[in-house]
């Protein structure tokens, strides 16, 4: 090395240390009053209509009674409280936010009794199941505040769906001596800990949900507006799409299909829209509502194309919820055939010989041999492109769910909309160019830094949880009220698990499950997209958000469709 190199110091250089990451982690979230002071204590908030499904009151006969609480200060100060053994997992795909939901529960925890411990469970439920723990310590939450990603513990899709694994569960609680368990998780989750609350109460083991998955569908009207994690993940894609609009408005040569995830709702789409400015968006509710085939939504997005290049724009952007096929009536049809089938047919074959080892020509035949499958089926699969085709075959999820983040629709919806332009050229309609990019954003932004909203929310959400514990509750999902409003006005509530329930196809049965909840219609935030889209079209209106901030004016920001559902 030269005398004059200055000294430099390689662990800086390539080191895992950041110093963003080290500045994020200097964040302190916010409490709100009703959490900051002490655990606080429960009663019941009315007002609300939440009723429960026989189904569910026969299969969750003790939660199912359980009454909707708030979390408020106590009167007076608390009898000195016991050190509690608890138990903490996260479950099904990570969303930024979920190490602070630790930090809350192990702050609450040793707040209200220095000796409290949490055992956090490895690789999601699995790690209940087969008893595989860490003990949670102050160094790892420190290390973990504000950081993206579950990986302090992993996580996984496992579902305690049978009798053995909920007595593995059962054992398992009793060797640790759990009190409490708190489940990080979306629909699926707080299904998994609803039937873990009914099943684990003779042993003393309280549970309690909490909100996760960034698709924003684990909502409940009044109560809980949004679950952790989509602000960060739609504000990370939002500032991808803004980049986009930039490059297309500059370059003005490119047509950007882009798919965001958020499988079973367009929540993420709309949010993203209201921050960019797309020139087209596709919410599958509403495609749903008017009963559009593939070909009207390739109509939908043609017809934009044409008009702009009409007035010589052969650019733009096209936002493309992930789940859009769910809600096309004649593909989601074929989804819930096809997952019978393959239900059915996994069910009586071995490992080895399950659906996904056949060939493409054995699967179709398969299909075709059902007694389920009708010619029709058989007339509209096959006019499909052969991606298409081919990913309604793709494997279920361990909950029996269509996996629409290994399907290519964004390139199925362009090679139909090059399609349909090439006829429109034919008979002289169309005399644009038609030059496109592909994209899809998903995991980056469900692996992206929580926002300054996540991270309060999130920890606030463990304070929550632990306060509901302390009060004796099993069977709730903690949530916070009023999450559009300042910090200082939120409310921290318990909302019983059993009411959220619903019956749902799996597997090619009926199932007990968290019902999720879609793009309301008739919302504000949809009424001011309708009213602005037709001008987002044509006229390039684009926003750019930005990189998320995490300082200055728009740190302390909120979804844009919570603001806009607010407004009176
Ligand atoms: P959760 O519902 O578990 O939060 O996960 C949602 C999601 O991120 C979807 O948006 C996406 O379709 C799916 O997970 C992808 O799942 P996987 O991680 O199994 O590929």
């Amino acid at each position: 090395m030269n005398a004059d190199t200055p000294h430099v110091n390689l662990q800086d250089l390539l080191g895992t240390e950041t110093a963003f990451r080290a500045e994020r982690r200097a964040y302190q979230p916010q409490i709100c009053p009703a959490l900051a002071e002490g655990t606080g204590i429960t009663r019941p908030l009315v007002g609300f209509d939440l009723e429960v499904l026989k189904v569910a009151s026969e299969q969750l006969p003790h939660v199912s009674r359980n009454k909707l609480l708030e979390i408020v200060p106590a009167s007076s100060p608390p009898s000195k409280a016991a050190p509690r053994r608890l138990g903490i997992v996260l479950s099904g795909g990570p969303a930024p936010g979920g190490h602070n939901v630790i930090a809350g529960v192990f702050a609450a925890a040793k707040r209200a009794h220095p000796d409290s411990r949490l055992i956090g469970f490895l690789s999601g439920p699995k790690g209940i199941i087969t008893n595989q723990h860490t003990e949670v310590t102050r160094e790892m939450v420190a290390q973990h505040l504000n950081s993206s990603g579950f990986h302090m513990l992993g996580t996984g899709r496992d579902k305690v769906d049978t009798p053995e694994k909920m007595a593995q569960c059962r054992q398992t609680c009793k060797d640790l001596e759990l009190s409490g368990l708190v489940v990080v998780g979306g629909d699926d989750s707080n299904t998994n800990a609803a039937f873990l609350a009914e099943s684990l109460r003779d042993l003393g083991t309280q549970v309690i949900g909490i909100p996760k998955t960034i698709d924003g569908d684990l909502q409940v009207p009044g109560l809980l507006e949004i679950p952790f994690g989509y602000h960060s993940a739609c504000m990370a894609f939002a500032t991808q799409i803004g980049n986009l609009n930039s490059d297309c408005k500059s370059d003005l040569k490119y047509w950007h299909f882009t798919r965001l995830m958020g499988r079973s709702a367009s929540h993420i789409a709309l949010e993203v829209a209201f921050q960019t400015h797309p020139n087209v968006i596709l919410i599958g509710e509403e495609i749903e509502e008017n009963e559009l085939t593939i070909h009207n939504v390739v109509r939908l997005i043609a017809d934009v194309v044409v008009e702009r290049a009409a007035l010589g724009k052969n650019y733009g952007t096209i936002l493309i919820p992930e789940g859009i096929l769910e809600f096309i009536h004649e593909i989601n049809i074929l989804i819930i055939k096809i997952s019978y089938i393959i239900a059915a047919y996994n069910r009586e074959a071995s490992e080895e010989e399950s659906f996904h080892k056949l060939s493409f020509e054995e699967q179709v035949q398969l299909i075709d041999n059902s007694d389920i499958w009708r010619d029709y089926d058989s007339r509209v699969f096959l006019g499909f492109p052969s991606l298409l085709q081919r990913g309604l075959l793709l494997p279920r999820d361990a909950h029996g769910n269509f996996q629409y983040a290994q399907v290519n629709t964004e390139r199925i919806l362009l090679e139909m909309v090059s399609t349909y332009l090439r006829k429109q050229r034919a008979k002289g309609i169309y005399k644009g160019s038609f030059r496109t990019q592909l994209h899809y954003y998903g995991y980056d932004g469900r692996g992206s830094f929580p926002t300054n909203f996540d991270c309060d929310y999130t920890y606030n959400l463990g304070f929550a949880a632990y306060s509901l514990l302390a009060n004796g509750a099993t069977g709730y999902m903690a949530a916070i009220k009023d999450l559009h409003r300042p910090v200082a006005a939120w409310q921290p509530i318990g909302i019983p698990l059993a009411p959220l329930m619903h019956l749902e196809e799996r597997k090619g049965r009926l199932e007990l499950v968290i019902q999720k909840q879609r793009v309301d219609l008739e919302s504000r935030a949809f009424k001011f997209l309708e009213q602005e889209r037709s001008r987002w079209a044509i006229e390039d209106l684009y926003r750019f958000p930005g990189p998320t901030q995490f300082q200055g004016p728009g740190a302390d920001a909120r979804p844009l469709t919570l603001q806009l559902n607010s407004l009176g």
